[in-house]
């Protein structure tokens, strides 16, 4: 396999900083490159009150209105698998995320899609996304967590999604150790903070 095309991205939105704090942690277990996803109008408080029937979010969703990208990933054509994270706004996506996704060629891409949220699961927000990949790119997976996912529940989830891939395509060097080692190594823990998953409790819209 070519190598140029082995690798893997993590590219966000995130507007109050939890999506962020995930997309991080899943890029440093997975040994990932991470791209911040913003809009070329930074998003102020006021601008995602969505209480306000004026602000911006709710301007931008329900007129439909394009949102503008501050940049796109120069680089795209060299990976292989994208992490796809964001929070979930009115049930699926945010506009930025379509605008994101229509500025990329996914062509052979593999797409895990995450996401945080209030109590929204990313069933239609996968659901949404998938016709723009226009069956270039597949959607493998996609997950919300909560906001306190601790790093290795994150490598849990994304660990068995790129090994089987990355054996195929790479050879790890002797010695050096692998994430499943890391995974193998933690599990009591994951077990643990998965039966703390429900204690979660966040703001609903
Ligand atoms: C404009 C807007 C719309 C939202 N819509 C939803 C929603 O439909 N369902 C939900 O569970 N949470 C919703 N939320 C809450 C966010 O998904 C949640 O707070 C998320 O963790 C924020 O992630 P961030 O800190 O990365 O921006 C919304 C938040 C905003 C600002």
């Amino acid at each position: 396999m070519n190598k140029t095309n082995d690798k893997v991205l993590v590219a966000y939105f995130s507007a109050e900083g939890h999506t962020a704090k995930i997309a991080k942690d899943l890029a440093q277990v997975t040994g990932a490159d991470l791209f911040e996803i913003q809009p070329a109008e930074p998003y102020t408080a006021a601008d995602i009150n969505w209480k306000n029937p004026m602000a911006r979010c709710n301007r931008e969703q329900f007129a439909k209105k394009e949102v503008v990208l501050a940049g796109t990933v120069g680089n795209f054509g060299e990976y292989k698998v994208v992490f796809l994270g964001f929070p979930v706004w009115y049930f699926a996506a945010p506009k930025i995320i379509e605008a994101f996704v229509k500025a990329h060629d996914w062509t052979g891409k593999r797409v895990m899609l995450f996401a945080t949220s209030g109590g929204s699961d990313i069933a239609k927000a996968a659901e949404k996304l998938k016709p723009l990949l226009n069956g270039k790119g597949e959607i493998d997976a996609a997950k919300r967590f909560f906001i306190r996912t601790e790093p290795e529940a994150l490598a849990e989830w994304a660990g068995p999604l790129i090994m089987p891939w990355k054996a195929k395509s790479q050879e790890r060097e002797p010695g050096r150790p692998d994430m499943m080692d890391v995974v193998e190594e933690y599990r009591d823990q994951f077990n643990r903070i998965r039966t703390m998953d429900e204690d979660f409790t966040a703001k609903k819209p």
